[in-house]
């Protein structure tokens, strides 16, 4: 799989959400919107009506990293509205196969998330489902935290599992990648690479992007 960079807005102007989408377009695959409830993190961001907003005025496709408590009633409603990508969370799904499938329903690829502390292994029946796993490289929240160099061996062991089941599953890591970490994300076997503070942190954010691409693809 082809290297992908998700630059992350929630580093970005939340006043000029569009415009700050429109600085990195044509350059990051993906454009990953972090939407928070304050129940499952302890903190607010926006919901399905930025969200719908958004769709409209920006050209890159959208990944939707949802940390919310209840994924299971609201993730089918980013998809339908135009979200390429839809991420729910490991430890707050309730029904997480009829979740996944709901989303791939609508057309978009569902993602799965686990936290720092959340094992890969009790989730392998569940690759099938899954179109990306998202490993957490820091507890969900806040952009601009350190990276877990903890959470490497669980990259390993997540790629290991996805080739053992043929499967063409992408791994996302988020949180802390930044220039100094991508590379050893990527050497652990990430694919699609989410950067808020290394990218909207930059003066220049496109240029921030194509250098994160170069050095994951080494
Ligand atoms: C954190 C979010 C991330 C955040 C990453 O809970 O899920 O997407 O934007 O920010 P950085 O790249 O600054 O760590
Ligand atoms: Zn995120």
């Amino acid at each position: 799989m082809a290297v992908q960079i998700s630059p992350s807005i929630l580093s970005a102007d939340f006043a000029r959400l569009a415009d700050e989408a429109a600085r990195v377009a044509g350059v990051a695959d993906w454009l990953h919107v972090d939407v928070m409830d304050n129940h499952f993190v302890p903190n607010l961001t926006l919901g399905l009506p930025v969200v719908e907003a958004l769709l409209k005025s920006v050209s890159t496709p959208v990944d939707c990293h949802l940390m919310i408590e209840d994924p299971d009633r609201w993730a089918v409603g980013y998809a339908e509205a135009g979200a390429k990508s839809v991420t729910i969370h490991a430890e707050a799904a309730k029904a997480p196969v009829r979740t996944l499938r709901a989303i791939r329903k609508e057309g978009a690829r569902a993602g799965f998330a686990l936290n720092p502390a959340t094992a890969v292994d009790a989730y392998e029946d569940l690759l099938p489902e899954v179109d990306m796993l998202l490993l957490m490289t820091v507890e969900p929240g806040f952009g601009g935290q350190p990276f877990l160099d903890g959470v490497l061996p669980k990259i390993r062991r997540a790629r290991q599992l996805v080739s053992k089941h043929g499967l063409e599953v992408w791994i996302q890591v988020d949180g802390g990648v930044a220039d100094e970490t991508i590379e050893r994300c990527a050497e652990a076997g990430a694919d699609v690479f989410v950067a808020g503070n290394a990218v909207y942190g930059r003066d220049d954010p496109a240029e921030a992007v194509r250098a994160l691409r170069a050095l994951a693809e080494g």
